[in-house]
């Protein structure tokens, strides 16, 4: 990461919050790039259960996107610079996009599973580099961010099982 603007330099009395800083905005790329896949499958998806799997979709985007100010104003509260646009998520996202014609609708809601957990390893990335630094509120905050990524991750294994 570049040197921080002075005009944008947060005063913090905590140190060492650059890896912080660098967790967060990971974890803020992939909350982006999971949002736009799962309003992608919210429009996409196809079959018996639409209705089911359309509606879950929605809330599931919807808390993804709830998450994202809270992780944006964390970085800028400890002094340092969060993501500016599309460009820098792209740069920056770990869960991959799915631009593919058509997805199967058990195959949404597996590949959204496996990517919610993914979202988990980064928050886990976040809480350590927290307590590093001994940045509590963000250590506090992450934990919420993981428990709605693992309700996400549970309710979409349930309703992708088979009867
Ligand atoms: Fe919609």
């Amino acid at each position: 990461m570049a040197d921080i603007n002075p005009a944008l330099n947060t005063p913090t009395d905590l140190s060492n919050t650059r890896s912080v800083a660098d967790a967060l905005n990971a974890s803020l790329a992939d909350c982006y790039a999971l949002y736009l896949k799962t309003k992608n499958f919210h429009w996409h998806v196809s079959g018996p259960h639409f209705r089911d799997y359309h509606l879950l979709l929605d809330d599931q985007a919807a808390q993804i996107l709830g998450v994202t100010d809270a992780i944006a104003e964390r970085v800028r509260k400890t002094g340092n610079v969060t993501l500016r646009s599309i460009g820098d998520i792209s740069r920056r996202q770990t869960i991959a996009d799915n631009d593919a014609d058509f997805v199967d609708a058990h195959a949404m809601l597996a590949e959204l599973r496996e990517d919610n957990l993914k979202l988990i390893e980064a928050f886990r990335t976040v809480k350590d580099a927290a307590e590093e630094a001994k940045d509590n509120a963000t250590s506090g905050i992450v934990d919420e961010w993981t428990d709605q990524a693992e309700e996400r991750a549970w309710f979409l294994f349930e309703a992708s099982r088979k009867g």
